[in-house]
């Protein structure tokens, strides 16, 4: 099987090119490191693997057969995606199209790694796949939700139109090794802080809530979803939720840091509630998340604690 990662390079392709490489695929990553890095794909040794810088917004040609591609290249913190505006629309757009043209000239299976963030500041909580959201499309992180919600109809329109064998998951907030201590997601955020013995940092009263799912859970159901036959989209994260301030407690505890919290002003169009209906997946998949909030945070403490820089932290929700 060749399969092509997009995003090999980042946080979650990367771990999803080990885990195929682990279930007998050729690889190719394709990246741009734009918000990636060699570091996270470093470890590989294997001949099945390929990495090819490249940007996926530009056409991109392949001689052999490609049977499966998992399109997961995007900024995806805010931080990213804030200082990245134009590329977030262009990858959303134009990169998912070029990966569905190849995917459809391959005859190839095409992945779509969406988001949460389709279901913007949610009405509804926990939210099922049938919730059509609440996103302010001019809004600062419109960028990336409207990236993402064109994606996924561009996606259902070649299913449709062309008949080409899509997926779509709707991944929620994931943590762990090779998040970058300083691309402002909340879990690098606050373990950087708390490992410097810095105050954490929360942003409003941090009653906004947030389900943190493991990485190695997220990509087996990403993977799962990937071998199954259900085209509509599937949420694939963890359902237990946490307010921001009991997670800021969490950490300070578990880090063994005398760090106190301060507050600062709530950015615009901060979800106030995350949490997935993983009924589909359940059903669909037999996937739930196995991995608890405690072990999911020791390795990640425990990876943090060993990488260079810790020093140097970058803050936002
Ligand atoms: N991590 C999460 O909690 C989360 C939640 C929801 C959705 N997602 C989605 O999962 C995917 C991966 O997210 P991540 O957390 O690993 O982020 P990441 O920033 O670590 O990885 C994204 C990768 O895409 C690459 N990339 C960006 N633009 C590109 C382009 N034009 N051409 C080629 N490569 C490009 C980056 O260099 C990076 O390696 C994204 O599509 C994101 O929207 C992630």
């Amino acid at each position: 099987m060749k399969t092509i990662v997009t995003g090999g390079a980042g946080f979650l392709g990367s771990h999803l090119c080990d885990l195929l490489l682990s279930k007998g695929h050729q690889v190719i990553c394709i990246d741009n490191m734009v918000t990636g890095s060699e570091r996270n794909i470093e470890h590989i040794s294997s001949d099945r693997f390929t990495c090819l810088k490249n940007d996926v917004t530009k056409p991109i040609y392949f001689g052999d057969r490609i049977d499966y591609i998992f399109h997961l290249a995007s900024p995806a913190s805010p931080v990213d995606y804030l200082d990245l505006p134009i590329q977030t629309l262009k990858v959303g757009a134009l990169g998912t199209y070029n990966m569905l043209g190849l995917a459809k000239e391959q005859g190839a299976r095409f992945m779509l790694a969406s988001t949460s963030e389709v279901y913007g500041d949610p009405l509804v909580n926990p939210q099922p796949e049938e919730y059509w959201g609440n996103v302010n499309s001019i809004g600062p992180r419109g960028v990336y939700d409207e990236a993402k919600r064109y994606a996924e109809a561009i996606t259902m329109a070649y299913h449709r139109y062309h008949g080409l064998d899509t997926r779509i998951v709707r991944i929620f907030n994931t943590y762990g090794p090779r998040m970058r201590l300083n691309d402002g997601r909340v879990v690098p955020n606050f373990i950087g802080q708390a490992l410097r013995g810095e105050d954490l940092t929360v942003y409003g009263d941090g009653s906004q809530t947030r389900s943190f799912c493991y990485v190695s859970d997220e990509v087996d159901g990403i993977y799962r979803l990937m071998m199954s036959d259900y085209t509509l989209p599937v949420n694939i994260g963890n359902p237990e939720e946490h307010t921001i301030l009991e997670f800021a407690k969490i950490i300070t505890r578990m880090t063994g840091s005398s760090s106190g919290i301060v507050f600062k002003e709530l950015p615009v169009d901060d979800p106030k509630q995350r949490r997935p209906d993983i009924e589909k997946a359940r059903k669909l998949l037999g996937w739930e998340p196995k991995v608890g909030l405690g072990d999911g945070l020791r390795e990640t403490v425990g990876y943090f604690q060993k990488i260079p820089g810790k020093s140097q932290g970058k803050s936002h929700p």
